[in-house]
């Protein structure tokens, strides 16, 4: 089973709290998505493995660590994961970054793929899927299943609020993936937004409620 890790160090909670207010203007919004993202991976790359070096500073030669391992990949869901990409790369510059759009099919209402670009070593990454809200958990699995289906592995996923419905679709289908996520909200409201949530993310990011 993934587990459920929430990042609650004080600095990410209270800038949730003036994301989720409905008076915060859409830049401040972006802005503090992008703080957010930066001190969310802070966390998430905690456990990533070190290897020693040998090091000349002006007045010895020391050991000192450098991150080792596999290089990280960045996986937005489009549109509203876009937000948290720069604040990621902040810290993580040399990422790289593919892009996953989904729809949802208006009669099967399944998330169907309109858009997939993926970086070309993208089997030798550790990968970050991205999405703000984890609602039902239809958009992450899909997103999760359009990698694994390219014989990806080592996913994590990063989102800023989840739902306890979008968890637990999340860990059923993939239990190898495990969730961050800075709140764990109540539940979904008849219309699919997360109570009490922050609205629709995409919309509050771009201007376009
Ligand atoms: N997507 C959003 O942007 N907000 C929600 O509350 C649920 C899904």
């Amino acid at each position: 089973m993934g587990q459920l890790f929430i990042c609650d160090h004080p600095l990410i909670q209270h800038k949730l709290t003036y994301i989720r207010d409905e008076n915060t203007t859409t830049k401040d919004f972006r802005a503090l998505v992008d703080e957010v993202a930066t001190l969310m991976v802070y966390e998430i790359t905690r456990d990533i493995p070190l290897e020693q070096v040998d090091v000349k500073t002006p007045v010895t030669t020391a050991k000192s660590n450098v991150i080792s391992g596999r290089m990280l990949g960045l996986i937005p869901i489009l549109r509203a994961g876009l937000g948290m990409v720069d604040g990621v790369l902040k810290l993580i510059p040399a990422a790289k970054v593919g892009h996953v759009g989904l729809y949802r099919d208006e009669e099967t209402l399944q998330p169907v793929e309109y858009y997939v670009k993926l970086p070309k070593d993208v089997l030798e990454r550790d990968l970050l899927v991205i999405d703000p809200m984890l609602a039902t958990g239809g958009s992450a699995n899909a997103a999760i299943e359009v990698l694994k289906k390219r014989g990806c592995s080592r996913i994590k996923l990063m989102c800023l609020i989840a739902a306890p419905e979008g968890v637990k679709a999340v860990q059923e289908a993939h239990p190898d993936v495990d969730i961050y996520v800075a709140a764990l909200d109540s539940h979904l409201n008849e219309h699919g937004y997360i109570v009490p949530g922050l609205g629709d993310a995409g919309d509050r990011l771009y201007g376009t409620d």
